[in-house]
């Protein structure tokens, strides 16, 4: 179904016509007039439970929100990316990201070839290797263990292992060394360079184009850093690729045989359990990576074979069209209460925004309704003492995702049921608000009460998880990788192109050979005066 008859839809109207009927309901009287809300409006699975009862939802809306999902034919589009129909249109490609987390028994077909004995060979081929640096088998140029791993890659080749290093610091394998290098500024390569002993050093380029001119410079760099110190021979001890481009891997003068493949049908965004994961596996260990990777199969099995009704993907990619689309919600905070999920917030951004920021439909009509919300957060509780001022009492609607984990993340156990009190405490205050009769109780002054008056009545999930573990992990990433495809069916767009960041390299290059003078592009007179204020800066 195309995004152009999406509003003629009887379930897209029901939802208006429940939103324009919506009058004062709000979240303390949906509580007051139904007790057992906050024990029903509940979903679990693979060790997640969602609660979901803080929404501005009554039943029907539920109902019309499934309604919704299955006029829009999510069953069948879900169906066809599992099974490697080319749904990715604009780029003629499967979307088989959740093959890479799919036991080797499994049978999935691009165009009628079996993917599963190569996704398995990679990553018996990454295990070995990860395994021969963790004992001592991989050593540097000079004899010396690696432990310092250096990844160069950018976006969808940098958030994932870098959020997953992070959260999974208790599981990290003791003496591994972890840095990231993303931006082209050279001052995010020299900042991590700083501390490294080369001969100590492993470099992983990862690149699924191994065009990207961030990491592609940041690489030539990094590999000059290290031939001053040990010379040319040393590069194929020090450095190692992953890409699906292996003509490019080995231009660079990388052995293909240190090399780690992966395949046209894995997004950018979508590629933290590929070998994108190297990283990931150097840190944890192949026995932690594949504990993550039962986690997001886990949760592919869920989201494949549960009802729409108990899904927990489709249940948060429908609410949050609901407040998209009919409410208005621009944006959409994911405010994780757990200090080494300080970078989920950054991933999700790409996850979200770069899948669903489309402006046309799949035949290319424009959209006639909003897609993708702005995705943004930080960790509770560091977010409280900033930005939640403007969630508490603020004039724009802000949907809020909290997570929290049962289990302490550290030795400091006690500070566990702090962090746990708060989280709930957010999620209460946002949704119940303190009204001026309890302010007057308080002894609150008339001239004060306005300012601290909180409305409440602001809606939120909550997903509350066991623990913080590579099991958990992948469940939760693909959780939310499916949800994006959720909402990505309802709007009828493209969920898993990018063309959108084409145009700005495009011209990156352009104004890159201007600045040197080599070549006079014709600019607006804005760019024009900024270049040649910058060459004047430069001479
Ligand atoms: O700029 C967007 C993008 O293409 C992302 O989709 C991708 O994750 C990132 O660049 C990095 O690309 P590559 O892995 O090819 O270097």
């Amino acid at each position: 179904m195309s995004a152009a008859k999406l509003q003629d839809s009887p379930a897209w109207q029901q939802l208006q016509k429940l939103c324009n009927d919506w009058g004062a309901t709000t979240i303390a009287k949906l509580f007051a007039a139904g007790p057992e809300r906050g024990s029903k409006m509940t979903a679990q699975a693979c060790g997640i439970y969602l609660d979901y009862s803080k929404n501005w939802l009554r039943e029907e809306t539920l109902v019309a929100l499934f309604d919704l999902a299955r006029e829009r034919g999510l069953e069948t589009r879900r169906a066809a990316m599992f099974t490697g129909e080319h749904i990715n249109s604009t780029e003629d490609r499967a979307v088989l990201h959740t093959a890479l987390r799919a036991p080797a028994s499994a049978k999935i077909c691009d165009q009628g070839a079996n993917v599963m004995p190569e996704v398995h060979a990679v990553l018996q081929r990454m295990m070995a290797f990860c395994d021969k640096v963790h004992q001592g088998e991989w050593l540097g140029a000079t004899g010396k263990p690696l432990r310092q791993i250096v990844n160069i890659g950018i976006g969808g080749s940098y958030l994932g292992p870098e959020m997953a290093y992070h959260a999974l610091r208790s599981q990290r394998i003791a003496g591994v060394r972890e840095h990231f290098v993303a931006n082209v500024d050279g001052a995010a390569l020299a900042a991590v360079l700083a501390d490294l002993d080369p001969a100590q050093t492993l470099f992983i380029v990862a690149s699924k184009t191994f065009t990207t001119l961030e990491t592609m410079t940041n690489a030539h760099a990094a590999r000059r850093w290290l031939v001053a110190a040990l010379g040319e021979q040393a590069v194929e001890r020090h450095f190692v690729a992953v890409s699906t481009n292996s003509e490019a891997v080995a231009a660079f003068g990388m052995n293909p045989e240190h090399s780690f493949g992966f395949w046209d049908w894995v997004g950018g965004r979508y590629s933290m359990d590929s070998a994108i994961g190297l990283a990931t596996m150097l840190a944890i260990g192949s026995a932690g990576f594949a504990e993550m990777l039962q986690g997001f199969h886990a949760m592919d099995e869920h989201f494949l074979h549960a009802e729409l009704e108990q899904n927990l993907p489709v249940l948060l990619g429908l609410i949050s069209v609901w407040y998209n689309n009919f409410w208005g919600a621009q944006s959409q905070a994911i405010l994780p209460y757990a200090h080494d999920l300080a970078r989920f917030p950054a991933y999700m951004q790409q996850l979200q925004m770069e899948s669903n920021g489309k402006r046309v439909d799949l035949s290319g009509t424009p959209l006639a309704v909003d897609s993708g919300p702005i995705i943004w957060g930080e960790p509770g509780t560091d977010g409280q003492h900033s930005f939640y001022q403007l969630l508490h009492q603020g004039t724009r609607l802000v949907p809020c995702d909290f997570l929290g984990f049962l289990a302490p993340m550290s030795a400091f156990a006690d500070q566990h049921d702090l962090l746990m009190a708060n989280l709930f405490a957010q999620s209460e205050a946002l949704a119940f608000g303190r009204s001026a009769e309890e302010l007057r109780s308080l002894g609150v002054t008339e001239a004060q009460i306005p300012h601290r008056v909180s409305p409440g009545n602001r809606p939120s999930n909550l997903l509350l998880v066991d623990a913080l573990t590579p099991f958990s992990l992948g469940a939760l990433v693909a959780l939310y990788e499916h949800s994006v495809f959720t909402q990505g069916v309802i709007w009828g767009i493209d969920s898993f192109d990018q063309w959108g960041v084409e145009l700005g390299k495009v011209l990156a290059a352009r104004v890159e050979s201007d600045l040197k003078g080599t070549t006079q592009h014709a600019h607006d007179s804005s760019t024009q005066a900024l270049i040649e204020r910058y060459r004047a800066s430069r001479s």
